[in-house]
């Protein structure tokens, strides 16, 4: 491996997801296995401009693989999205004689990789990490595995209450512009009736699927994504309540404990097997990189296309959910 690189700055950026800390840790170890020297940067873009920044060794990274969320802390960035912030995390890192990086976020994080790397022609790469899974160029995000467990353990709790009481229960999980945790999710929960944003499936075909079995006191779930065009899983409540008063309907938003959490296995491998290709990519001459996992193959993918939202949702899962709540 020949490079000119020396010093690699790592940074988290965006919404927390399980698994991030197994990705830095996957970072800083490799890059140390090939005699390169680390520095973490904390609380993202934002830490970058404020100069946050430390040398790390294979001990900063001891004991943290089986942590959610992330010791390098992140932050969502207003001044890195303007040219003067840019600017001024572009001397920072040279101040601290950072040459390049490895970028760990959702698409958010990737995108303003993707400009910095642009402009300021610094090595960069990035890893993808965001519960949400809505990165092209990798089958999964380091995050959705153990999120997707969390949902399912939360609505099976749900489940035992729906059940004993024969109510209806509307679950919004998360997922803004994606409902690729709520597919999954619905599936594995034995949902009755899914709603995710981007797809046909919407508030009538919730009412013709109460309707069918109107008259059936049984449990019934309705998962809900957070980015649903229909406005939330309150307003769906309100709407179902109103409609069908004999259903004793109630909502559960599940929130932030999806994002944390120990990690599961799935999440900590992938995490470790994309950190280390991510700094042998940058050592190799990669840049404004993605790497990711493409049918259990190390895959490299240019920003540009990880960053279109991959929200494109296989319409057999959907046809699963119906035939299967029958
Ligand atoms: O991007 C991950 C995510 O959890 C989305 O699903 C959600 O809409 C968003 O972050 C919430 O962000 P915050 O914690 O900043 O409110």
């Amino acid at each position: 491996m020949s490079t000119s690189i020396e010093n690699i700055g790592v940074f988290t950026s965006g919404g927390d997801s399980p698994g991030m800390n197994a990705a830095i840790r996957a970072v800083v170890r490799t890059a140390l296995y090939y005699n390169i020297q680390v520095t973490g940067i904390r609380r993202g873009y934002e830490g970058m401009i404020n100069g946050d920044m430390f040398i790390m060794d294979r001990r900063s990274v001891a004991n943290i693989v089986q942590r959610g969320g992330t010791i390098l802390k992140t932050a969502r960035s207003d001044q890195f999205r303007t040219p003067e912030g840019r600017k001024k995390a572009y001397q920072q890192l040279q101040k601290n004689k950072v040459d390049a990086l490895v970028a760990i976020g959702g698409d958010g994080t990737l995108a303003a990789a993707h400009i910095f790397g642009q402009e300021f022609n610094i090595p960069i790469v990035g890893m993808p990490a965001t519960i949400d899974n809505d990165l092209f160029g990798t089958d999964f995000t380091i995050g959705y595995d153990t999120a997707i467990n969390t949902v399912v353990n939360a609505v099976d709790r749900i489940r035992d209450t729906a059940e004993s009481h024969d109510r209806l229960f509307i679950v919004e999980v998360m997922g803004r512009d994606s409902g690729l945790i709520a597919l999954r999710t619905g599936i594995a929960t034995g949902a009755e009736a899914i709603l995710i944003p981007g797809t046909t499936t919407d508030i009538e075909a919730i009412y013709s699927r109460l309707e069918r079995d109107r008259r059936h006191k049984a449990s019934k779930i309705i998962i809900v994504a957070e980015g649903e065009e229909e406005g939330g899983a309150f307003k769906i409540g309100d709407q179902i309540k109103e409609k069908y008063p004999n259903y004793d309907t109630r909502v559960s938003i599940l929130g932030h404990i999806q994002r944390g959490g120990s990690p599961s296995c799935m999440d900590r491998v992938l995490a470790s097997r994309v950190g280390v290709a991510a700094v042998e990519g940058l050592l190799d001459g990669h840049r404004n990189e993605m790497f990711g996992l493409i049918h259990n193959t190390i895959t490299s993918t240019n920003f540009s296309q990880t960053i279109k939202h991959n929200t494109i949702i296989n319409p057999n899962f959907l046809k699963i959910v119906e035939i299967l709540s029958l």
